[in-house]
């Protein structure tokens, strides 16, 4: 039977790929199960060595360090990675800077912290993607946004400025890439399970994290359920499917 998910033999690069992130690792899982080839990266060695240890198959799988904030060296880096080892058929950003800052932290410093790797290194991998001989027939990439992006939060101005940008940068080069047969799509997720959720609990007073769960009408959702909602995205399932957000939120800007 036609599996539209399948993803074998396809070479997908993730990045924030390491074993201790929460979605990343996740979404590297998934895939793997899916058939796909992985390039896992992030910039500690030994944390992509991890999961990839974790994957099905894990000798199909190679691990690639780099600092994204590095983004002007981006797509050379990529044509070395496609000329080493073959073409892509996916790209997930999923590395990010994340937290709180409120408005009397923010400053220069701060703004390209977030900026730089949340929504620079997210264009020069579309730019490193689209080059001739990187990417493959179909290709389709998949920013990891949050739904931080689409709805305010209090102290989070910089961070949900940065994944909104996501939005509009897929929705742009949806179209501009379309002649190539490339789709650009975000995931925006909101609360996952896992150490970021519960370092955000333990910064909370009792009353705001009962408001929390409280936005959430499903319930807080787990790292499967956003790679779940990747791989359709990545795979045949999602050939249709370009310039969109999707709200992976257990209802959370439902109301
Ligand atoms: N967790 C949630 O509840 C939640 C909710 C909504 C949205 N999100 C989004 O989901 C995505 C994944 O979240 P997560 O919690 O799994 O992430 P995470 O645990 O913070 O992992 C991020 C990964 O990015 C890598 N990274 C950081 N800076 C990098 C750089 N300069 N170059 C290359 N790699 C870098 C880190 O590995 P190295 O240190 O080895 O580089 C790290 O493994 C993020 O985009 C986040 O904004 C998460």
């Amino acid at each position: 039977m036609r599996n539209p998910l399948d993803l074998t033999g396809r070479r997908v690069l993730v990045t924030g790929a390491s074993a201790d992130s929460d979605i990343g690792l996740e979404v590297c899982r998934t895939l793997a199960e899916l058939g796909a080839r992985l390039v896992l990266v992030g910039r500690r060695t030994e944390a992509l060595e991890a999961t990839r240890a974790l994957l099905t198959e894990p000798t199909r799988h190679e691990c690639a360090s780099f600092d994204l904030t590095d983004m002007d060296a981006i797509p050379a880096w990529m044509k070395k990675q496609a000329e080493s080892s073959g073409p892509f058929h996916g790209l997930v950003h999923s590395a990010s800077e994340q937290g709180y800052t409120v408005l009397r932290q923010v400053n220069r410093v701060q703004f390209e912290r977030y900026f730089t790797l949340n929504v620079g290194a997210a264009l020069m991998l579309a730019r490193g993607f689209q080059q001739k001989g990187v990417f493959a027939d179909g290709g389709a990439i998949v920013y990891v946004g949050s739904v931080a992006g689409l709805k305010g939060q209090k102290g989070r101005a910089l961070y949900a400025a940065s994944k909104a940008a996501l939005v509009s940068v897929a929705q742009s080069l949806a179209l501009e890439l379309a002649d190539r047969r490339i789709r650009v799509n975000v995931v925006a997720p909101a609360v996952v399970l896992g150490a970021k959720a519960r370092k955000q609990f333990a910064m909370l007073p009792a009353e705001q994290n009962a408001a929390l769960a409280a936005s959430h009408p499903l319930g807080y959702g787990m790292p499967q359920d956003v790679a779940e909602a990747v791989a359709y995205l990545l795979a045949d399932s999602g050939r249709w499917i370009t310039g969109t957000t999707l709200t992976i939120d257990g209802g959370f800007t439902a109301q």
